[in-house]
């Protein structure tokens, strides 16, 4: 299970995490992984568009948080993989940064939790694709899948 921050304007229109630009540097990671978007489940901490595509108050994610979790309950993930600063700290209840959250496994409620940095920031940083790919090759250790493939663009 993969868990962004919120919908952006073409998740908006859609009503489905992930089909934007980012999304499609999403599914490209789960292609790479060796996956099928049709293999994992993706959501948001964030059920509605924030206005202007401002990042989420913390009330606002713990507002929308319960809805997150009941989708988790209802899941079961085998592993749970938070995107960026906003899915990590929500879940994980910790104000830490990026840097320092990513490349281990957490505990989320008897799930393993790994962090990565959120498509959108490697957009914007395709330097960090990288470091992103060592986090899903340690997701997919944990998986059993087949190492390595290459990250595609
Ligand atoms: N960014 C997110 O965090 N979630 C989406 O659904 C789209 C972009």
């Amino acid at each position: 299970m993969f868990i962004g921050e919120a919908p952006g304007a073409d998740e908006d229109i859609q009503g489905e995490p992930f089909v934007g630009r980012a999304g499609q540097l999403l599914t490209n990671m789960i292609k790479a992984m060796g996956l099928r978007r049709e293999d994992v489940y993706i959501a948001n901490i964030i059920k509605c568009r924030p206005p202007g595509n401002r990042t989420p108050e913390r009330d606002e994610c713990e507002t929308c948080s319960p809805f997150l979790f009941r989708q988790i309950e209802a899941i079961k993930p085998k592993v749970i993989v938070a995107l960026g600063a906003v899915a990590a700290k929500t879940l994980l209840a910790m104000n830490s940064s990026m840097g320092e959250l990513r490349g281990r496994w957490y505990d989320f409620r008897n799930t393993k939790l790994a962090v990565t940095y959120h498509p959108a920031f490697l957009l914007r940083d395709p330097r960090q694709k990288k470091e992103t790919w060592k986090d899903l090759q340690m997701v997919m250790k944990e998986l059993g899948l087949a190492l390595p493939k290459q990250m595609v663009e």
